[in-house]
């Protein structure tokens, strides 16, 4: 048993296209081995039936033709007909026998005369019908010995002999033999090509998805699978590229969310650090200003001025630094997003009248599933930013639009946009070179979003300038989907 568990090892190890190529070569071999053998047989039994049915035809006619000259002891006439059949192309000899096995005459006048004791003869004195047997020349030719009674008013009275060789008919046995061995060996060689090429078409895009299966394993989340396949093995391979498609985005707001929260640890330590000694600073500063005398009070007032300003402001960056570092409670409830945009552009509209503002929004209320005060600060956020980089003269436009389960709104302006490097690092808390600007409300905008299970990334911008889109979940009427959670929710869990 210990070579059939060899076996069966060999087998598991093989690669699947190996083991589809044997199970054709296996089916394709047994089927052959069953049909070539009967198609054989049954090809031989009919060439050699036929030879036969013909040597017992001739015999009987010999043995009818023989019976007059016998009759009359017509020696000539018997000789006649022994040679006219002796001229047959396949009749190697023919004669007539009398009961005790002497030969009456013979093609071959030397063994007229001749008895014969052997086991051929004997079974053919036997015989009283037709009969025949095959035998083999010394000469290794075979033929076939036709023997049947000569019937004299229904007396056997001698026996008739023929002699016909089967060359021909082996010859045609053998050709047909090595022609439909020859098919064979060129079907099942065909077969093999063909089980070999198709089988690789087969199993080559279940390689690619095991090749992408093992590459997602190793953390390769950007491996896609390239098929051009409308079939099962296309619709797997698409699965398999959202599938790794999820894993990534995934992935990246694990890593924004990670980095995010060490950033406000730090924020939360620096708000807290600076915070206590600023009131003192501008407390002492203002006191000094009303304090003082003399010649210098006025460049004192002046200089104690500029001090508590710088305080002010450093204060107002503090305070920005704390509401980074807080962790704002979640309430998300159905909120109409055009609704809701709509009111954010007529805020930023009083705040910056220099810029012109238009709105391209989604038809019908556009529901979402979001915290209300969060979405608020996103929305505002990047409004702000765009109307800050459009400047005077320049366009901002808002967009909504219903996709799938998503809720999408997206702002364009006419900006100078984003460069390459920035588009990779403008939702990381970064040093601003606005006036005023902190450089955090991205971080926190898209903060805001992926705790409502949304995300924002950076898009083609529409006006020439930069593009934000906000994902969001859309409300679902399905009880049942509605109940399963976002991935960013589970994140952020
Ligand atoms: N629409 C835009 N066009 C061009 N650059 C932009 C745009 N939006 C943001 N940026 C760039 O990204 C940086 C980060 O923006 P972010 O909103 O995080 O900070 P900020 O606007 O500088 O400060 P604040 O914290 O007050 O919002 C900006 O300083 C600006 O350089
Ligand atoms: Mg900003």
């Amino acid at each position: 048993m210990g070579w059939l568990a060899f076996l069966q090892g060999g087998y598991q190890r093989l690669r699947l296209q190996t083991r589809f190529a044997l199970h054709i070569i296996l089916l394709v071999a047994a089927i052959f081995a069953v049909l070539i053998p009967a198609v054989l047989m049954i090809q031989e039994s009919a060439i050699l039936g036929t030879a036969r049915d013909n040597g017992l035809r001739l015999v009987t006619i010999f043995a009818f033709s023989s019976v007059p000259a016998l009759v009359a002891d017509d020696f000539l006439g018997l000789r006649q007909v022994v040679n006219s059949l002796g001229q047959e192309r396949d009749v190697r000899y023919a004669m007539i026998l009398d009961l005790q096995g002497r030969v009456l005459i013979h093609t071959l006048v030397r063994e007229t005369g001749a008895v014969y004791h052997d086991r051929l003869t004997r079974h053919a004195l036997a015989a009283t019908a037709p009969v025949y047997e095959e035998v083999r020349t010394p000469q290794g030719e075979i033929l076939y010995d036709f023997a049947t009674p000569v019937l004299i008013l229904n007396q056997r009275r001698a026996v008739a002999r023929i002699g016909i060789s089967m060359a021909d008919e082996v010859g045609l046995i053998r050709r047909t033999r090595n022609t439909i061995l020859g098919l064979g060996v060129l079907t099942l060689i065909s077969g093999l090509l063909y089980a070999h090429f198709q089988t690789r078409r087969l199993t080559r895009p279940i390689q690619a998805l095991a090749q992408g299966a093992q590459a997602l394993a190793l953390g390769e989340l950007s491996h896609r699978i390239r098929l051009d396949r409308e079939d099962e093995v296309g619709h797997l391979a698409e699965a398999f590229n959202r599938m790794a498609d999820q894993l990534r985005q995934s992935r990246e707001k694990l890593i924004q969310m990670t980095r995010l929260e060490s950033w406000q640890a730090l924020a939360r330590k620096m708000a807290h650090e600076v915070k206590n000694s600023l009131t003192p600073i501008r407390l002492t500063m203002e006191e000094i200003s009303a304090r003082s005398t003399g010649p210098d009070a006025e460049f004192l007032r002046q200089a104690a001025q500029i001090v508590v300003d710088e305080v002010v402001s450093l204060e107002k960056r503090v305070r920005a630094f704390s509401q980074f570092a807080a962790e704002p409670p979640v309430c998300p409830e159905r909120l109409d997003m055009n609704a809701l945009v709509e009111d954010r552009v007529s805020f930023l509209r009083a705040a910056h009248p220099e810029v012109s503002y238009s709105l391209d929004l989604a038809p019908g209320p556009l529901v979402a599933v979001a915290d209300p005060d969060l979405v608020k600060g996103v929305v505002t956020n990047l409004l702000q930013n765009a109307a800050e980089a459009a400047r005077s003269g320049g366009e901002v436009l808002l967009k909504t639009v219903a996709h799938g389960r998503k809720v999408l709104i997206e702002v364009h302006d006419s900006g100078p946009g984003l460069s390459p490097e920035a588009r990779g690092t403008v939702f990381e808390p970064t040093i601003s070179f606005k006036k005023g600007g902190m450089g955090l409300g991205l971080s926190i905008a898209r903060k805001s979003a992926v705790l409502c299970g949304g995300d924002i990334a950076v898009i083609e911008g529409q006006l020439g300038g930069a593009g934000f889109r906000v994902s969001l979940p859309a409300a679902v009427e399905d009880a049942r989907a509605a109940a399963q959670p976002t991935p960013a929710a589970v994140l952020t869990r």
